[in-house]
């Protein structure tokens, strides 16, 4: 057992410092280390239709998300079913962002009679390198998704499906899914004992966070903007900020199945508010999800769900300040 732990724990530490040394060294993407490792893996696509007869027409996926997993996770849920399933949306270099969630509210043990999972969710990222890297933090935390589409900030509605995808597939079973971002503090209390309440009845057809009622932004020098041709309305149906949203586990099954059939957005969180739209669930507001940054005080962050914005530091010691003082009254 410790010779197991130590070994563990040089793996750790070699890991991180070969990814500290990564970080530390600036270099194009295009540098020859990405051109010469292997080429990616084909994805494989969705079988060609014949769209001359008026049924296929019909029944043709839009949006088939052909892709494969490169790094999975199959058996995850499989001997015990979690109440559970935290999805983090994350890219390659946030290390140190998933370890500081791993040690503080993703920490799958935290509820012993809980069962919790945490996943975090990638794409392929275009330097190999990176994607080496990724490929063995998974093989000591066993809690990495990868599937094969160009991570990407445009592509993160396909990393939301792709979670959608895994929890319709390999974790139907479990009671309830949140998906978040990797900056995301996470009030695990609230959000499991005020909010989700293991001891009563499981909801279906559920959907809260933080409901925004919007419109397109045109302006092209927005980081949302939306062309006209993508989306015409002059108004989003109620979506939940993609920061943090939570759900009951069936949902993630309807979203998928309906993202196949409805044109792509890059806005994941105003996608999946169309896909609900479609669906007919309308989204609750809960205004303990703040997808806005807020100052720590104990007392403000007892009342919480998620915060946006804290580092890894912070999210350290938000954590160990919160743990410490779980006696003290507000
Ligand atoms: C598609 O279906 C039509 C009508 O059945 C047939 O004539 C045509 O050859 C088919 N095309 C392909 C590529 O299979
Ligand atoms: C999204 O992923 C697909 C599949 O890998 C890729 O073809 C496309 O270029 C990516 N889009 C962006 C904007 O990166």
């Amino acid at each position: 057992m410790p010779s197991k732990v130590s070994c563990l724990y040089v793996l750790t530490v070699v890991c991180w410092a070969s990814a500290l040394w990564y970080l530390s060294i600036s270099r194009p993407t295009t540098s020859f280390v990405g051109q010469l490792t292997a080429p990616a893996r084909k994805a494989v696509k969705a079988p060609k239709t014949n769209t001359t007869t008026f049924s296929n027409i019909r029944t043709r996926p839009l949006n088939p998300h052909g892709f494969d997993f490169i790094i999975n996770e199959p058996k995850k849920c499989e001997t015990n079913v979690p109440f559970l399933v935290i999805l983090i949306s994350t890219t390659h270099k946030e290390f140190d962002a998933r370890q500081a969630i791993r040690e503080t509210w993703g920490d799958e043990s935290t509820f012993s009679d809980l069962r919790i999972i945490t996943l975090f969710l990638l794409g392929r990222s275009t330097d190999s390198v990176l994607n080496q890297m990724v490929e063995q933090e998974s093989q000591i935390f066993h809690d990495i998704v990868v599937e094969d589409f160009v991570d990407s900030y445009h592509n993160l509605t396909l990393k939301t499906l792709m979670g959608m995808r895994w929890v319709a597939t390999f974790c139907n079973q479990a009671k309830y899914v949140m998906k978040t971002d990797s900056d995301i503090f996470v009030n695990m209390d609230n959000l499991v004992y005020k909010l989700l309440k293991p001891a009563t009845k499981p909801r279906r057809r559920y959907f809260t966070g933080y409901v925004i009622n919007g419109s397109p932004i045109r302006d092209m020098r927005s980081k949302w903007y939306m062309p006209r041709d993508l989306y015409p309305e002059s108004k989003y149906p109620p979506f939940c900020s993609g920061t943090g949203y939570v759900f009951s586990a069936d949902v993630a099954e309807l979203i998928y199945k309906t993202s196949l059939h409805t044109r792509l957005l890059h806005l994941e969180d105003v996608y999946v508010g169309v896909c609900l739209r479609k669906l007919g669930i309308h989204p609750y507001q809960n205004s303990g999800f703040n997808h806005w940054k807020m100052a720590y005080s104990l007392c403000r962050y007892r009342r919480v769900i998620t915060v946006h914005q804290i580092s890894p530091e912070e999210m350290h010691r938000i954590w160990n300040d919160m743990s410490s003082k779980k006696h003290l009254k507000c």
